[in-house]
């Protein structure tokens, strides 16, 4: 158990050789797994049995009409439920396994189930970096869907606690493979139209993925799908969250990146060096942690290119709040 919060009672959790083989039998047989990758946790199901991939959406109360991802293998596997494009199979090269999810025209007739697409005739593919995940993909033989594990709009779980402090026993096994090293989401590249665009920013870079593909990667929302991942709050912690604070106020606690402005004291650094990959890695661990004793949680400011695109886009949707209308949708996915 990684530590940090207790396991409600009930929910198994293994780890170890023996998980991959507990795992697959489970998820084989229909259940619900929540799986470590190198980003946030998964609750996975075997994407070609359409009940088990229900039984997810319920687990987490998310909308049908918000696709799953798909984790594979390896590019092979792929292969055999996409049509990979010339850029497809350069991104995968280059970044799988690794924290890209690649939307692409999916073969209708391999068998997987619609429901884990939401229907459409695109699917969005992956290969995790986690040993633990790629063994247990290998075990099952079909493609893993697996949104994070965590109820829909709340924050994405980097620990095996997390996911049993938001799931409980809404999953049927939990396989701990430590801390997330990435701890921010995959980025999301949909190659489905004219050119590369960029749906959701993530552990990937948008510049290493323009370095791959040779041309600007444009960010904007899919246009098909409206659903909650790509509404703009999202990921929220309880806490009321002030951006690019450069001061402290009345009520707050400051979360630093970097050397604090003066006179502040940071209750927690997302990265004292100011690195944004550990920013990442930190984020969303550092928010819970922040967001169990706190009201109103100031963020230092963040650069917004490489990774930082990611840390900024996940905080501005966890500062949303739900009461204020929903300004007009430009950033999604
Ligand atoms: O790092 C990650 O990507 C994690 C780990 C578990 O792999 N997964 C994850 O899944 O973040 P989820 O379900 O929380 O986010 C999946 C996003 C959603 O915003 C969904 O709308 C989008 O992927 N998506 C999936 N299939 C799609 C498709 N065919 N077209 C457009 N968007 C799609
Ligand atoms: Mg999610």
């Amino acid at each position: 158990m990684t530590p940090g919060r207790e396991p409600r009672a009930g929910v198994r959790i293994v780890a170890g050789p023996g998980a991959i083989e507990e795992a697959a039998a489970v998820l084989l047989g229909g259940g619900r797994v929540a799986i470590p990758t190198e980003t946030v946790y998964g609750l996975a199901a075997d994407a070609t049995q359409g009940e088990a991939v229900a039984a997810v959406f319920a687990a987490k109360q998310r909308p049908r009409f918000n696709p799953l991802i798909h984790h594979v293998a390896d590019v092979s596997m792929a292969r055999r439920f996409a049509v990979m494009t010339p850029e497809a199979e350069a991104l995968a090269e280059r970044f799988w396994p690794g924290p890209l999810s690649i939307i692409l025209a999916v073969r209708a007739d391999a068998g997987l189930s619609p429901l884990a697409r939401a229907g459409l005739d695109t699917i969005a593919l992956r290969v995790p970096d986690h040993p633990m995940a790629l063994d247990i993909i290998r075990r099952v033989g079909r493609p893993l869907a697996a949104p994070s594990a965590n109820p829909s709009e709340h924050l994405s779980p980097v620990t095996a606690a997390d996911v049993v402090a938001g799931l409980g026993d809404r999953v049927d096994l939990v396989v701990d493979g430590g801390r997330c090293r990435d701890g921010v989401e995959s980025t999301i590249v949909a190659l489905t139209g004219d050119g590369p665009v960029l749906l959701r920013p993530g552990a990937t870079p948008r510049e290493a993925i323009e370095r791959v593909v040779g041309r600007f990667v444009e960010r904007r929302p899919d246009g098909r799908v409206i659903a909650p991942g790509m509404m703009r709050r999202h990921y929220a912690p309880k806490a009321a969250l002030r951006l690019d604070a450069t001061d402290i106020r009345a009520g707050e606690v400051f979360l630093g990146f970097g050397p604090p402005p003066e006179g502040v004291e940071p209750a927690l650094n997302l990265s004292e060096r100011g690195d944004l990959r550990e920013a990442a890695s930190n984020l969303f661990f550092r928010l819970r942690e922040l967001d169990e004793h706190a009201n109103a949680i100031a963020v230092a400011p963040i650069p917004g290119t490489g990774l930082g695109e990611a840390i900024v886009d996940r905080l501005t949707r966890a500062a949303t709040s739900p009461e204020k209308p929903e300004p007009e949708q430009t950033e999604q996915a």
